[in-house]
């Protein structure tokens, strides 16, 4: 096992890893610079399967992504196991894929869905909010995707200070 990262950590998981998850990691560091902390907390991106392995993120992820201010610079991977004693936090995008988190060892106690932090989200009420899957679908899914890695990133950030 590799050591733990020295500062908090999150590791967004989606299917691919050329789509949803290389934009939230994208957000989440346009959020740390904005906050002026890139350098008290690590993020990173994984797939739960290794298709697109070593390819860079979709270029109309990319192009949506760039048009708000979000450089996706990640080469896609797979998750390995290691990953879930590595990373304080994994945030998957949708059910499926936190299912299969589970499935492979994530710790549930560590891993959630990013429809948890949205702003809005009562988990006494509310069933998440899935990231849907841009990659078959027009451009404004990639849109879509975006509003709602914005609008969740501030509460994945606060869940890492707080230790959640
Ligand atoms: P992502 O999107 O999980 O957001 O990266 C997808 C990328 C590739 C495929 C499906 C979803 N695919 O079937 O190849």
């Amino acid at each position: 096992m590799s050591d733990a990262h020295s500062s908090p950590s999150v590791l967004f998981v989606c299917l691919g890893n050329i789509c949803r998850s290389p934009a939230a990691e994208a957000v989440f560091n346009t959020h740390l610079a904005t906050q002026g902390l890139t350098e008290q907390f690590t993020a990173d991106s994984a797939g739960t399967i290794g298709h697109h392995a070593g390819h860079p993120a979709d270029g109309r992820m990319r192009d949506a992504g760039a048009a708000r201010g979000h450089t996706l610079t990640s080469v896609a991977r797979q998750v390995v196991r290691d990953d879930f004693d590595r990373f304080n936090l994994v945030v998957a995008m949708d059910q499926s894929n936190l299912e299969d988190l589970l499935d492979a060892g994530a710790n549930p106690d560590r891993t959630r869905l990013l429809g948890t932090f949205l702003p809005d989200y009562d988990d006494d009420i509310d069933t998440p909010q899935e990231v849907p899957d841009p990659y078959y679908g027009g451009d404004r899914g990639f849109e879509v995707v975006l509003n709602l890695l914005e609008a969740a990133t501030p509460g994945v950030l606060a869940a890492l200070q707080h230790d959640f």
